[in-house]
Parts: structure tokens; C-alpha cells; sequence
């Protein structure tokens, strides 16, 4: 399956990108996609026409279509925990059924999606807690997909928030629910705690310390749960009609569309969710559809494999210019790195290639002023995701987003063009350096170029197009992991770390090590242990 894209890795390496702008006028046209508002410009790359199509043909070898349907109709494409993958049902807004297992999961996806609206707006309308004070915050406890999702979302569409402030607590590090909390007052605050299993330890020791703050088993009224495990709900004392459950066959990672995502309904409103969830679902449609030279989320992914399969790039920087996105590098680490970043094939077969990328990435322009200097003129070439919205939030403030447009265009095109020793040295000579200062500096002063970029380029940033982003990125990790044969919807690689923190839980409280620790894990405990005395 791989054999023609390996065939392509020896011409690609000493391809130049802007030669095959020189070769091909229109190639920022035919490199690009425009659909439903989006456009995504992949002519930055070294990939050229001979190189799409082996692309493509690899996706359609790989089994993306057959396995793409497997997905929206609920198979269980989740071999390992033998679950279906349906968090595309939780943004279906659609009228048809859609029977899994002989079951129509629709209308429960539904009737938890109006009775959250019906919470929410009782929140932000004021009538509840009805004989208490108003809510003025929400605090969402939970941690990976219970948090990073809707903490990106509820930051990304601020200028669409008129309901209560929302606060996130993830880490287990007291000073995270310590900072939060400081300044709220208890009566006016409403608790959410978001937790697929109900059982991560971080996350309950929150919620106890919250609840403990909040004024005790008192407090349960201001208390919301978000599980799947919703027997574990009551358990923890919440009343039935405030907790929001989901079926297992929602990922952590992927859930921001359903319950874990009521922090962003309780901030923006029913309706402007539900323009979130209108995105996610036109990008399903999309995806669905669309054949793959024209399929946004297929093209994000083959340019993904293209980098590191065949550039052998190890990392992919994700740069938003755009600050409200400013978790969503983060939250795209979980999402990708956690479904793609897989040792074995679905057979358990060792895979022979490294799937899944490093990603990482901070709002531009900032990272410009920080980490641009190895993107630049490092030796590792980072591929880079750049986006940008045609228009900002701030009308007054115009100046600032044509700013922040033209330090994106700048970027890819500093990447794209480089600078050589030649015109460095004109520069130099300009401003009237000349001799062995001259011959010391330009070399410092070179650009390799050459350097591949992608730009995504929305009309502005509304809870729709975020809805679409989010989606568009769901899919490149579905394809992606597609062509590298391995399942996306389990996390195995996170348990180990897991089961040792538990067993060294009580070796923190002086009940000794569990045996079998490491030399070195042992003396860290005695230091820490001995520092605390
Ligand atoms: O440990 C990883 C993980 O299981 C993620 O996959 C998940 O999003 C996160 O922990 C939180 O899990 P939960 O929602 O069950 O508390």
C-alpha cells in the first residue's frame, strides 16, 4: 500500500516549493479547497499533482470510504473496547433515525440535549436555583476530553457569551481549584463535574474539595454531573434531574458535542450551541460526501501523512492567529495524540512506521516572538498549520486584525521563499555593513526556505465555524488513522501511569514504595518525602 508514496520520498526531498509556483501558475488553486466558508490552501507543500494523486489512491487502498460509512453507521469500528464511534450522532440534527443495534439512538441524544437547554435556560434566565441567588458562574471539574474541549470552546466564542463566567478546575494540583475558586461565592456558583467513567482520580478529588467549599452535602442542589457512568452520579449525591448522561460510544476526546459540552451552552445559550453542533454537522456532510480531491478533512490528513511518512517530518505545529484559539492546540494534542499515537496495528501487530505526529502550537502571533526562530532557521523543518478568520470580533479595533492577518501571510511566506546568502548580504551592504563583518553576519542572517505550510482561512470565527474546525480536525485523526491501520478510539497508552500513581499514592503518605519500584523512582520518594518532614 505504501510502496508508491516510499517511491516518491527521494524527489521530494530535493523538491523546492516555489518552483512548482513557477511551474504551474495556478497552483494556489488547484492546491487549495474552498467549501461552506473555509478555505484551505495546501500549495505551501512540496506535494505536487503526481504526489496528490498517490495520496489519494493510498487513502482509497487504505479503505477510508468502506471505513468512513462503518463510522456514521455505528459499526464498531472501536475494536478494542468493542464500542461503536458515534459522536458524529450527538451533532445530527436531523430528523431521520439512526438505528444502532437494532435501536434508534437518536431520540435519547435528543431528549438530553433538550433537557440540558431546559437547565440552561433556567440558569441564565435566573429561575434557578429559584429560592437561592442567581448564578453568575459555572465551575466545570474534569480533565482531558471533560475539560479541554469545552474550556477551548467556551474561550474561542467569547464575543457569543452572555450567560454565566466559566471556570474549568482540571489539575489535580490543589492550587488549580485554590486559583479558581478564589473570588467566587458558593451560593452564586454552579458546579458541573464531567466525567465519562465517573472514576478519574483527579477529577473526584476535585469535586470533594469543591463540594467541601461549596458548603457541603447542602450544596448537592448547585451540582450538576456529566457521565455515562450515571449510577456513579448518585452515588456521589446528585439528583437525577441534574445529571446528563452518554453512551459509552462517545469518546472523551470527541464529546464536547453532547453533555461535556454544557459549560459552552450554559455560556453561549441553547440556540448558539446548537449552531456549534449546525458546523460539526455540515463538516460531517461534507466529509461524508465530498470526493476526496475535494474532501477538506481527507486533503488535512493526506498532507499529515505526506509530512511524516514521507518529508519524515516528526512534529506539526498548529498556529492559530487568532487568540481566543488559544486552547486549541492543546485540545488537538488530546485529540490527535491520543487516538494516533499508536504502537500497533488494529491485529496487534507491531506497526513498521511511527504513526501520529507530535503536535503542538501556540496563537500567533505571539509564538512568533518565541519559538519562530527553530521553525525558521532551525535544522528540524515543523510543518505549520496556519489559521486565520477574514474578519476579527472588534470592529474599533481594525488595525489590530490587519495586523494580525498580514503577520500570518508573512510567516508562510518567509517559510515558503527563505532568504539566501546573497540577498542577506545586499541587506547588509544596504545598511552599510561591509568586509569580514559582512562575511560574519549574513550567514546568520540566511533563510533556508522551503519550509511547508498549510493556511485554513475562516470568515470569522462564530460558534458554526468552530463547530466545523473542531469537526474537520475529528476526521483528519479518523483518516489518518484509517491509513495507518490502527484504532484512534482507545487510549491504552494512559493506564500504566494510572496504576502507578495509585500504588504510589500511599507511599506519599509514608506507607512505603510498592514493590518493585526503580532505584531511582525510590530515591525521588525518599528526597521529596524526607524535604516534606
Ligand atoms: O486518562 C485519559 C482519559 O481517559 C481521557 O481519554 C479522558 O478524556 C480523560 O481521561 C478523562 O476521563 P473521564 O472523562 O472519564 O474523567
Amino acid at each position: 500500500m505504501w510502496i508508491e508514496l516510499d517511491g516518491l520520498r527521494e524527489a521530494a526531498a530535493s523538491r523546492q516549493i516555489a518552483a512548482l509556483f513557477d511551474a504551474d501558475e495556478s497552483r494556489a488553486q488547484e492546491f487549495s479547497l474552498k467549501t461552506d466558508g473555509l478555505l484551505f490552501d495546501y500549495s505551501k507543500t512540496s506535494i505536487d499533482a503526481d504526489a496528490k494523486e498517490a495520496l489519494i489512491r493510498l487513502a482509497e487502498a487504505a479503505g477510508v470510504a468502506a471505513k468512513r460509512t462503518a463510522m456514521f453507521v455505528g459499526e464498531k469500528i472501536n475494536v478494542t473496547e468493542d464500542r461503536s464511534v458515534l459522536h458524529t450522532a450527538l451533532r445530527n440534527l436531523d430528523d431521520e433515525a439512526l438505528v444502532v443495534d437494532g435501536q434508534d439512538v437518536l431520540p435519547e441524544v435528543r431528549e438530553t440535549r433538550a433537557r440540558m437547554a431546559k437547565l440552561a435556560s433556567a440558569v441564565r434566565d435566573g429561575s434557578f436555583p429559584g429560592n437561592g441567588k442567581r448564578i453568575t458562574d459555572v465551575v466545570n471539574i474534569g480533565i482531558g476530553g471533560s475539560d479541554l474541549g469545552p474550556l477551548m470552546a467556551v474561550m474561542a466564542l467569547e464575543p457569543y457569551a452572555d450567560g454565566p463566567k466559566c471556570h474549568f478546575i482540571s489539575n489535580v494540583d490543589g492550587a488549580d481549584a485554590t486559583d479558581t475558586l478564589a473570588g467566587l461565592d458558593p451560593e452564586s456558583t454552579l458546579v458541573i463535574v464531567a466525567s465519562k467513567t465517573f472514576t478519574t482520580q483527579e477529577t473526584l478529588m476535585n469535586a470533594r474539595t469543591v463540594l467541601s467549599w461549596a458548603g457541603g452535602q447542602d450544596a448537592l442542589g448547585r451540582f450538576v454531573a456529566i457521565s455515562s457512568a450515571v449510577d456513579k452520579c448518585a452515588e456521589f449525591g446528585i439528583s437525577a434531574e441534574r445529571v446528563f448522561g452518554f453512551e459509552d460510544w462517545v469518546g472523551g476526546r470527541y464529546s464536547v458535542w453532547g453533555p461535556i459540552g454544557f459549560s459552552l451552552m450554559l455560556a453561549l445559550g441553547p440556540k448558539a450551541f446548537e449552531s456549534f453542533l449546525e458546523g460539526g454537522q455540515a463538516m460531517d456532510r461534507h466529509f461524508y460526501d465530498a470526493p476526496f480531491e475535494k474532501n477538506l478533512p481527507v486533503l488535512l490528513a493526506l498532507v499529515g501523512i505526506w509530512h511524516q511518512q514521507v518529508c519524515g517530518h516528526a512534529t506539526r505545529a498548529v498556529l492559530p492567529y487568532e487568540q481566543r484559539l488559544a486552547r486549541l492546540p492543546a485540545y488537538l494534542q488530546q485529540l490527535e495524540m491520543e487516538s494516533n499515537g499508536k504502537g500497533v496495528a488494529l491485529d496487534g501487530a507491531r506497526l513498521d512506521r511511527v504513526a501520529g505526529p507530535v503536535v503542538w502550537g501556540e496563537p500567533g502571533t505571539n509564538g512568533q516572538h518565541a519559538f519562530y526562530q527553530l521553525i525558521h532557521q532551525g535544522q528540524q523543518v515543523v510543518p505549520c498549520e496556519f489559521m486565520v478568520g477574514a474578519e476579527g470580533h472588534e470592529p474599533a479595533l481594525g488595525e489590530h486584525h490587519r495586523a494580525l492577518v498580514a503577520n500570518c501571510l508573512a510567516q508562510s511566506e518567509a517559510l515558503l521563499k527563505g532568504r539566501t546568502e546573497a540577498e542577506a548580504r545586499a541587506q547588509l551592504e544596504a545598511k552599510g555593513v561591509s568586509g569580514a563583518k559582512l562575511d560574519q553576519l549574513a550567514k546568520h542572517r540566511v533563510f533556508e526556505g522551503n519550509r511547508p505550510s498549510t493556511t485554513l482561512v475562516y470568515p470569522s470565527l462564530t460558534p458554526y465555524v468552530l463547530g466545523q474546525i473542531v469537526a474537520m480536525y475529528e476526521h483528519r485523526v479518523f483518516v489518518e488513522g484509517v491509513i495507518y491501520g490502527i484504532n484512534s478510539y482507545d487510549q491504552w497508552g494512559v493506564e500504566l501511569g494510572k496504576e502507578l500513581a495509585n500504588g504510589l499514592v500511599p507511599a506519599m503518605e509514608g506507607k512505603g514504595a510498592p514493590a518493585g519500584s526503580s532505584a531511582s523512582t525510590l530515591a525521588l520518594l525518599d528526597h521529596i518525602l524526607g524535604m516534606r518532614e
